[in-house]
């Protein structure tokens, strides 16, 4: 065994092990990688000090700074229900028209209608409120039942035609389905309720408009008013704003009229506490831009 053996090609020294004629260096871990080495376990035991890191069975070693993630958690919920119960507080209490003179009220009214409502509303009335077809918008200001907060508060706690008893029923009937008006009154009268939103008809259209106004105030006017301005207490819409819930082209109105309209709008008292029912209506309010 000698003991400064060098190898002839590198010039390094070697082990002195000798297999076959096959010698092993003797080389060093390169110092980098020593560096890394050392630095990572001074670095790791540094972390298992300060930081939450070693199980010991129910519990764990906790760190030097106290920095527990769920414990943070905990208290950063707890801190948002406290704020969150001083305005549901309040707006369970005040009256509408005190919280919509309120901004600060206004504005959790705001953030978490927008929730509320995108969680409970916007499958049928849209994310914006804008509805669709078959959905009415609540950001058009065309009201069927009326616009103020105390009436949105009501239809969202007993819907329409819904299963609750004390339902607002809202009943379009199929005139033409039913034999009420023969095909050539209601097409007179489609005609006639198209003219009333000032939309530009054909020639045969028009030549119908006379009939169809008789037509309009023997078997309409009951509902939709002498002008077709629709009535709030039926839930009659307005057939004259150029908004509409199933559409204004001749074949939607003949629908409506043929075969009758009742839109569905589930009751929400139960499902929704009376404070977040206040909180959607006076949201539903803002969508509108009535209220600020
Ligand atoms: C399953 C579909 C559906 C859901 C969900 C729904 N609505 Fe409706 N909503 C309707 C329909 C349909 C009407 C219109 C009924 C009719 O045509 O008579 C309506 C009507 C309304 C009206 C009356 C509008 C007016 O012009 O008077 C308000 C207010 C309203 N919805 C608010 C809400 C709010 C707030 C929510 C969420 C809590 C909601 N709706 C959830 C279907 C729905
Ligand atoms: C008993 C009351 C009542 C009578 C009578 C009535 N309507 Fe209606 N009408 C309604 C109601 C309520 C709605 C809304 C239905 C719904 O969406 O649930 C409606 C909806 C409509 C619509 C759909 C409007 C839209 O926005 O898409 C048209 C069109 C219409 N009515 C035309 C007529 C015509 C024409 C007559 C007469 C032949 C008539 N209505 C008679 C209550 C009535």
């Amino acid at each position: 065994m000698a003991q400064e053996a060098r190898d002839p090609v590198t010039g390094r020294v070697t082990t002195g092990h000798e297999w076959n004629g096959i010698e092993e260096l003797d080389t060093p871990i390169p110092r980098v990688v020593l560096f890394f080495l050392v630095t990572a376990t001074l670095f790791a035991v540094g972390y298992w000090l300060l930081m939450p890191a070693w199980p010991l069975g129910v519990t764990y070693t906790k760190g030097l700074l106290g920095n527990d993630q769920r414990e943070i958690v905990t208290r950063q919920v707890k801190e948002a229900a406290a704020a969150r119960a001083s305005w549901t507080a309040r707006i369970a209490e005040a009256p509408f028209a005190t919280i919509a003179a309120d901004p600060a009220l206004m504005r959790h009214v705001r953030e978490t209608g927008r929730t509320l409502f995108a969680d409970n509303c916007s499958v049928c009335h849209g994310t914006e409120g804008r509805g669709g077809p078959g959905y009415p918008s609540l950001a058009a200001g065309a009201w069927l039942w009326g616009g103020s907060p105390e009436t949105i508060a009501e239809t969202i706690r007993v819907g329409i035609n819904s299963t609750t008893k004390d339902t607002r029923t809202a009943q379009m009937m199929a005139f033409g389905r039913d034999g009420v008006l023969q095909r050539e009154q209601v097409l007179a009268v489609v005609a006639y309720v198209r003219s009333l939103s000032g939309q530009s008809l054909g020639e045969p259209e028009q030549a119908r408009v006379p009939a169809g106004r008789e037509v309009f105030a023997a078997n309409c006017v009951a509902c939709h008013g002498p002008e077709g301005k629709g009535l709030h207490d039926l839930g009659a819409p307005n057939l004259t704003d150029g908004h509409w819930i199933y559409g204004g082209d001749p074949q939607s109105i003949f629908n409506s009229v043929q075969n009758g309209r009742q839109g569905h709008m589930p009751s929400w008292e139960g499902r929704l506490s009376p404070e977040d029912i206040k909180l959607l209506a006076l949201y539903v309010g803002t969508l509108s831009g009535e209220a600020k």
